[in-house]
């Protein structure tokens, strides 16, 4: 299926992420692991991801999402991510779509310019109140987080137009001011992107990796893609590998080792031709 394909839409999960280290969220127990003090205190994910948070506790909301910022920083992508940019390279088009707020296919090199975070980014700020739309790099932000308790302990961002405490651009649960202009932006140009693989009859091939069936817009995109463009869905998965056809493959892997060995299975097609076979054709 990738070998034939003329576009590679890339639709990735938290579960991208795992082989470079990275937690996902997958159910309470996945959050609370991740974030111990957060278990103590019987706050889940939907309660801190939550602009509320940010208003009643302000040093709890910017201690889960400043030690993320830190973590995201930090981490190398691992080498499927390579794999997936080698493929790309090749085809006549090429789409990212990721619920994933870490900027890992940016930081592996990726072209910002193709890539869709419907759930937007955390390398990016805005105010609180969205007092004058505006979105900004979060880049001048060291966050110091006291991991033990989930703490911010040094100043939170703040809004230079109206002062209030900044939060990242990320959509978050009951969240009204999400500033989704970036967001619109990249949706977009992936519409465009979409209308050319549709007006020229290109075969697709969505991979989709690593997403879960909790909060499903990953899902949603690979699944609406195959049913618009007619694209064949790869879904890597360990645990939720369940496809909607027959006409599509779900892998039970791990990012990474479904990545490896689909690359080596790739590699290796031209010597398995049959030499005789370029003659019958
Ligand atoms: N890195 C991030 O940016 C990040 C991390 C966690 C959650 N989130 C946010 O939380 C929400 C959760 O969505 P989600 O569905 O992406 O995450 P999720 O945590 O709900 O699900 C993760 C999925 O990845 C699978 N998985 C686990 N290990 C894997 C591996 N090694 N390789 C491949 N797949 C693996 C799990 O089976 C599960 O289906 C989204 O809104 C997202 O924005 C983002
Ligand atoms: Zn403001």
């Amino acid at each position: 299926m990738i070998a034939q394909a003329d576009a590679i839409i890339i639709a990735a999960g938290a579960g991208m992420g795992v082989d470079s280290g990275l937690p996902d969220f997958r159910g309470n127990a996945g959050f609370w692991n991740a974030y111990p003090a957060l278990a103590k205190a019987q706050i889940n994910f939907t309660d801190i991801a939550n602009p509320r948070a940010f208003h009643q506790h302000p040093e709890l909301a910017w201690g889960f999402y400043g030690h993320r910022l830190d973590l995201y920083r930090k981490t190398v992508p691992h080498s499927g991510f390579g794999i997936l940019k080698n493929w790309a390279k090749g085809k006549k088009a090429s789409w990212i779509f990721t619920s994933n707020v870490d900027g890992q296919f940016q930081k592996a090199g990726f072209d910002p310019e193709q890539i869709h975070e419907c759930h937007g980014s955390i390398h990016h700020l805005q105010c609180c109140e969205d007092c004058v739309g505006d979105v900004w790099s979060a880049d001048a932000f060291q966050p110091e987080v006291d991991t033990e308790q989930c703490k911010l302990v040094n100043s939170p961002p703040i809004c230079p137009i109206c002062g209030l405490i900044a939060r990242p651009n990320i959509l978050m649960f009951g969240d009204w001011n999400w500033q989704h202009e970036r967001e619109h932006e990249q949706r977009q140009r992936e519409v465009k992107r979409l209308e050319k693989v549709i007006h020229n009859l290109w075969n697709v091939v969505v991979i989709e990796i690593g997403a879960g069936t909790a909060i499903p817009s990953v899902r949603h995109f690979s699944e609406e893609t195959s049913r618009k463009y007619g694209a064949r869905i790869i879904r890597i998965n360990p645990r939720e590998f369940d496809v909607p056809s027959k006409l599509d493959v779900g892998i039970p892997m791990g990012s990474l080792e479904a990545l490896l060995a689909i690359d080596d299975a790739l590699n290796a097609r031209p010597q398995e031709i049959d030499p005789n076979f370029m003659g019958i054709a």
